[in-house]
């Protein structure tokens, strides 16, 4: 299906096309390609016998746009345009980076024309949509500057807001940077028999931050520290807007969150105490609405959110802050500078703490939007209290009830691994290869720690590794909680412990256990109270010191999905790696 060409087009490319933007990233991909040794397969074209109820066209490209008064900032963003289905399939964001929210229905048979008009390799995935491999955004896929991938997908999955974006490995982080993302809602008919909000009363909540230098450009140099803490910008961009503000009625709205930064965790909550009430996360609808004093939301998390304001009088304000939070960033980084401002910035370790984004640390508390009331009125829906039906999966269901798929996650000043590996092309390993159309008991769990040192896999994890895949659970189980335990008691792993939201392809996950290492107790109580852990879920928040377990089907499609840190520093550094389904 895919033929192999001349990789030396490729170096080509890189010596006669230099743009600015281009030029400070070829080596990367160059060197991604050849060190991982990805083949350049010939991009994927339409086929006949699929036919489409949705035809898109769809852009990668450069542009400019107005962002802060004065100079308008480069982007590279998605443009979209509609050949054939319902008129309400593309909406745009107004005056805005971000790709037109693409509106599917379930069922629905979606051809994409992915062109890309940047000068630089690129491949688009559909983060939260299960579709075949070859059309899952896998980096294998990349396409040059003016080739197009055709995609050619049914929405198999429920009503829920997911993200497109970019996936080519090393240079994720960057696209998605410099504007390339956008929302993909699904909708479907059990969720229509809801009749939530909608229209002008269902709002996108896109969150990103950014870093501006005097023109008003994009700011993206990640530096080694950077690349270990992730990037953080100094200030917040809302649906690509700074100072966002929405102007409401008092009446109940849908506001659909989606966290769009490369490395940001959120901790949501109104000014004014109101807790928050949850109705959807990454995978759709929750069975029924569940109430948080705040809620946390790790990059590539969404979370669908009933707002309100009925009852509140005109001229009401209301912010959505992020709320002071700990843990989420290694302890020197964030005792060093990372939460104190000005401070520590001598030595690696002040760089780390100061990349934590010295004007607006990750964990600190600062304004998020302002939600205005301008109109009053009487009338507003009640908030259902069902919502969706879901079907739980228990231990009874999964193959694998005593050796769960591990997901390992290991950090040191010079690398972030996942399963003690970086990411390559084409190695996957024994425990990485999962039947099709099994249900998985799955394990994320971190490995830092003293006795490790400071290289991939220490022999803690590697114990507990093959505990998990070949011996008997309960030993296996003994021997993870006594690593952990020793992990956390010191050393250098304990100093580079950090948060990660991890995210996996394919198939939408559930949630059935949290944990976390007493050593780490007190910064996790900072955040516990708003993990969403119901419902179906893509990305999921790693504390540090705490381990996630969770049921996973793999249905449907074989071949390649991966599964990888959405911290996209960390995920462009290698924190990734593929399952093979087969
Ligand atoms: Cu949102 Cu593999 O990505
Ligand atoms: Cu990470």
């Amino acid at each position: 299906m895919q033929d192999p060409v001349d990789r030396s087009r490729r170096r080509f490319i890189f010596q006669t096309g230099v743009g600015l933007l281009a030029a400070a990233s070829m080596p990367a991909w160059v060197r991604a390609m050849e060190m991982h040794g990805m083949p350049k397969l010939t991009p994927n074209r339409a086929s006949p016998a699929f036919k489409p109820d949705v035809e898109i066209e769809l852009a990668a490209r450069q542009g400019s746009i107005s962002i802060l008064p004065g100079q308008a900032t480069r982007v590279q963003h998605y443009t979209a345009k509609l050949l054939s289905g319902p008129k309400d399939t593309l909406t745009e964001l107004p005056s805005c980076y971000l790709g037109p929210i693409i509106r599917l229905q379930k069922g629905q048979k979606v051809r994409i024309h992915f062109r890309n008009d940047l000068m630089e390799p690129t491949i688009t995935h559909w983060h939260g949509l299960h579709v075949p491999a070859l059309m899952d955004g896998h980096p294998m896929y990349i396409i040059d500057p003016g080739e197009t991938f055709v995609y050619e997908f049914e929405v198999i999955n429920r009503a829920s807001l997911n993200i497109y974006h970019p996936h080519p490995h090393e240079i994720t982080a960057r696209q998605v940077y410099y504007g390339l993302a956008g929302g993909l809602i699904i909708n479907d008919e059990e969720e229509a028999r809801l009749e939530l909000p909608s229209g002008e009363y269902e709002i996108p909540i896109v969150l990103q931050d950014r870093r501006f230098n005097a023109q008003n450009q994009l700011i993206y140099g990640p530096h080694m520290h950077d690349r270990m803490m992730g990037f953080y910008g100094d200030r917040i961009l809302v649906n690509g807007q700074p100072n966002a503000e929405f102007e409401v009625a008092s009446r109940a709205y849908r506001l659909r969150f989606l966290n769009g930064s490369n490395a940001r965790i959120y901790k949501l909550g109104w000014s004014d105490g109101t807790p928050v009430t949850v109705i959807g996360v990454d995978g759709g609808l929750l069975e029924s609405p569940e109430t948080f004093p705040y809620v946390m939301l790790a990059p590539g998390e969404r979370l669908d959110v009933w707002a309100d304001f009925s009852g509140r009088p005109k001229g009401t304000e209301l912010t959505m802050r992020s709320l002071p939070f700990s843990g989420v960033l290694p302890m020197m980084a964030e005792h060093m500078g990372g939460r104190g401002g000005r401070g520590g910035m001598g030595g690696m370790m002040g760089g780390m703490g100061m990349m934590g984004a010295m004007a607006l640390p990750v964990g600190s508390d600062y304004p998020l939007f302002k939600i205005r009331v301008t109109r009053e009125t009487g009338e507003s829906p009640k908030l259902p209290s069902r919502l969706s039906k879901i079907d739980r999966y228990t231990l009874d269901d999964v193959a694998n009830p005593s050796k769960p798929v591990p997901i390992a996650i290991s950090e040191s000043p010079m690398a972030m691994l996942l399963n003690g590996r970086s990411y390559a092309f084409d190695d996957i390993q024994p425990f990485e290869r999962i039947p099709l159309d099994t249900v998985q008991l799955m394990e994320i769990f971190h490995t830092s720690g003293g006795g490790h040192g400071m290289g991939g896999m220490g022999h803690g994890m590697r114990g507990r590794m093959m505990g998990m895949m070949g011996g008997h659970g309960s030993e296996a189980q003994e021997e993870g909680q006594g690593m952990g335990g020793m992990g956390m008691r010191g050393g250098m792993g304990m100093m580079f412990s950090m948060a990660h939201p991890i995210h996996l392809h394919g198939d939408q996950f559930q949630i059935i256990s949290r944990t976390v290492a007493v050593e780490r107790a007190d910064s996790y109580a900072t955040v516990k109270d708003g993990l969403v852990s119901s419902g179906w879920k893509d990305t999921v928040l790693v504390m540090p010191g705490e381990t996630v377990r969770m049921i996973k089907p793999f249905h449907h499609f074989k071949g390649v999905f991966m599964y990888h840190c959405h911290n996209l520093e960390h995920e462009d550094m290698g924190m990734m790696r593929d399952f093979l389904i087969e």
